[in-house]
């Protein structure tokens, strides 16, 4: 947990005065429909009780002078040349976010900023977003800016896919902006119209960091994103109607399996599946049918591991062993996959227990410290304190 005395503290010793205020954006970790929302598809995340904190003061100037905790270091850089940070690459969300409000005409000044955060940075759980969503919000705040929810979104989406080169969906970006305390968040990516769908009571959503992370996870990302661009190309020769992956049922798919390259059918095979399982994991989440939740979460992970090909054995073997544990309703890679963190759905009473074996059980068999998170679903990014 981050104090925010604490944090105001740390502002006032780094800048040498006290912060203005105090913005939260939560990480996210995702239920269920992954590596949809680039392909126009659903998804069911919801926002995290974690994510980033800054402290922020305007400036006069046209400075920004940014502290991150996480690293110990320090950036600074003017509104009136914003390049990329080779030397400090963290510091490129933040210059991305900037370079978008300005790219957006918005009149904003400079400012000292200071970051905490206290979620597992780069463990698949929206640390990267949530540093979007918490710098945005920050200069809307101290410069007065009105700007709806959705364009925020797009604003700190906008910052990775053309500033950092990460080509992400805008699932991360909507949660921690838009996502609700109790409630997960079914959105359609296509409009960005989205339902809230209580969590019940009954259930806690366990979040299991697998401590590893990959080099190539950017260029992989990008490299799917390309696979599925291509399957719409070339079943297009068929279905001329289709402009995203999203237009294409199961069936159809599988009738027009002959068009796609044996390295391209199985991407797409999961992408089509997965927004259908979305959606009908949706429903059950209505129902309060957790079995079939857990099921599709379960169907999920194959799907990654097997047609979309972005797990690790150390993953999977926190899904194997979730599923063997007594209470789990289902488990499965959350994120974009090459290591981070899988999500279980576990009954109430089974939690203590659930935690403590699947730990365990993990040391033992991978040799590995696991992190575990229990979550609750929060509100998206607020202001956090006004001093
Ligand atoms: C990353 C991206 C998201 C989404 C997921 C996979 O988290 O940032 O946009 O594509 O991977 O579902």
């Amino acid at each position: 947990m981050i104090e925010m005395n604490q944090l105001r503290d740390a502002f006032s010793n780094h800048f040498g005065l006290h912060p203005r205020l105090i913005v939260r954006a939560p990480g996210r970790v995702n239920l269920i429909g992954e590596h949809t929302d680039y392909n126009e598809g659903f998804v069911l995340p919801m926002a995290l009780d974690r994510g980033t904190f800054i402290a922020a003061h305007a400036r006069a100037d046209r400075m920004v002078r940014v502290y991150s905790s996480s690293y110990a270091a320090e950036d600074r850089f003017s509104l009136d040349a914003i390049e990329r940070n080779h030397e400090q690459p963290w510091s490129n969300y933040v210059r991305g976010v900037v370079k978008g409000l300005l790219a957006r005409d918005l009149p904003i000044l400079g400012a000292d900023l200071f970051i905490m955060s206290d979620l597992p940075l780069g463990g698949g759980l929206s640390s990267s977003a949530s540093l979007e969503v918490a710098v945005g919000y920050a200069f809307q705040l101290l410069n007065n800016i009105d700007m709806l929810g959705e364009e925020l979104a797009l604003l700190a989406q906008g910052a990775e896919n053309n500033f950092v080169g990460m080509q992400c969906g805008i699932m991360d970006q909507f949660t921690s902006v838009l996502g609700r305390a109790g409630q997960a968040l079914l959105l359609d990516c296509r409009d960005l119209s989205y339902r809230l769908i209580p969590i019940p009571p009954d259930v806690r959503i366990v979040v299991c960091d697998s401590g590893v992370r990959h080099q190539l996870v950017g260029s992989e990302y990008n490299s799917r994103r390309a696979s599925c661009q291509e399957a719409v190309q070339l079943l297009r020769a068929r279905l001329p109607r289709i402009t995203a992956l999203r237009d294409v049922s199961p069936g159809q798919l599988a009738e027009h399996a002959d068009l796609l390259p044996a390295a391209i059918l199985p991407r797409a095979r999961h992408v089509v599946s997965e927004i259908q399982r979305t959606l009908e994991a949706a429903e059950a989440l209505d129902h309060g049918d957790l079995s079939g939740f857990g099921r599709l979460m379960n169907a999920s992970h194959a799907s990654l591991r097997d047609d979309y090909e972005v797990s690790v054995p150390e993953i999977d073997a926190l899904v194997r062993i979730a599923h063997s544990l007594e209470g789990c309703y289902g488990s499965r890679l959350t994120g974009g996959g090459f290591g981070g963190s899988t999500v279980s759905l576990v009954r109430v009473g089974a939690v203590e227990q659930f935690t403590a074996d699947l730990a365990a059980r993990y040391r033992e068999e991978v040799g590995r410290e696991a992190t575990i998170l229990v979550c609750s679903p929060s509100d998206g990014v607020s202001r956090a304190a006004l001093f």
